[in-house]
């Protein structure tokens, strides 16, 4: 089975500096501490409002960080003109609200397309790896294709929502619409990532599913260092990954 990256979100770190406006805590000495606790990836989302990673963070992040940067940008002209100048690793392009507290649903890759259609050739043409943040859906799937993404990253929101509500065949279902769309997407040839809201109780399910290739994951990690640190968060989490990947292995 293919190995499972873990993409380790840092908006978070970004989120309670910006509480009281001074340097710390550094985002960036999170990304080092989760380069040596195991992660594969960093993750940022440079939000239109600023509300936690600033300019100056993705700035510092493409230079200084020795692990790849996977940029979250909404489909703007000011993201686009951004993201080519650093040139990140990874582009993951989701939708964005004003209002909405994280990012709430998938991006419509359907209805979107003539306007994503030139920022994902144009981030294509820049050597970036484009990811499209959708829902676990076959159209969105579809479309996520036809706009040439070699990436789709599913939104597991929904499924984490109904863990915490306790309804276990609401849960059953929305991990089932994940594995199927993790099927059919890799059917299509795109390569399969998944995350939003996932923490200790949630992530094996979704790490079992061998056609995913990574996890992104933040605001359960960042909330979980206040209690035992940041390096212990991302450690159990890439324990239950890897325990997850090795029992689905076992069970084939
Ligand atoms: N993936 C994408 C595309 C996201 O927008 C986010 C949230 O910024 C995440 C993953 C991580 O979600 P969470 O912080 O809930 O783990």
């Amino acid at each position: 089975m293919k190995a499972l990256r873990l993409g380790v979100n840092i908006d978070h770190v970004a989120t309670i500096r910006n509480a009281r406006g001074g340097a710390h805590p550094d985002p960036l000495r999170a990304a080092q501490i989760a380069k040596a606790a195991g992660a594969d990836g960093i993750t940022a989302h440079l939000r239109e409002d600023r509300r936690h990673i600033s300019d100056a963070d993705i700035d510092r992040l493409s230079r200084e960080i020795a692990l790849p940067l996977n940029l979250e940008m909404a489909a703007t002209e000011e993201m686009l003109e951004i993201a080519l100048r650093h040139k990140p690793h990874a582009a993951c392009i989701v939708p964005e609200k004003r209002e909405e507290r994280t990012t709430e649903g998938g991006i419509d890759a359907v209805g979107g397309h003539n306007r994503l259609q030139p920022i994902v050739r144009a981030l294509k043409n820049a050597g970036i790896r484009v990811s499209l943040f959708v829902e676990p859906d076959k159209r969105q799937l579809d479309a996520a294709k036809a706009l040439g993404a070699p990436v789709v990253e599913l939104h597991t929101g929904a499924y984490c929502e109904a863990w915490a509500s306790g309804d276990r065949a609401l849960f059953d279902t929305l991990l089932e619409k994940v594995r199927v769309a993790a099927r059919y997407g890799t059917a299509l040839g795109l390569e399969i990532h998944a995350g939003h809201g996932l923490g200790f109780d949630t992530v094996k399910p979704i790490a079992a599913i061998s056609e995913i290739h990574e996890l992104n994951i933040g605001h359960f990690l960042v909330g979980e260092a206040i209690f035992t640190g940041l390096d212990a968060a991302i450690r159990r989490m890439r324990a239950l990954m890897d325990e997850a990947r090795a029992e689905a292995g076992a069970a084939r």
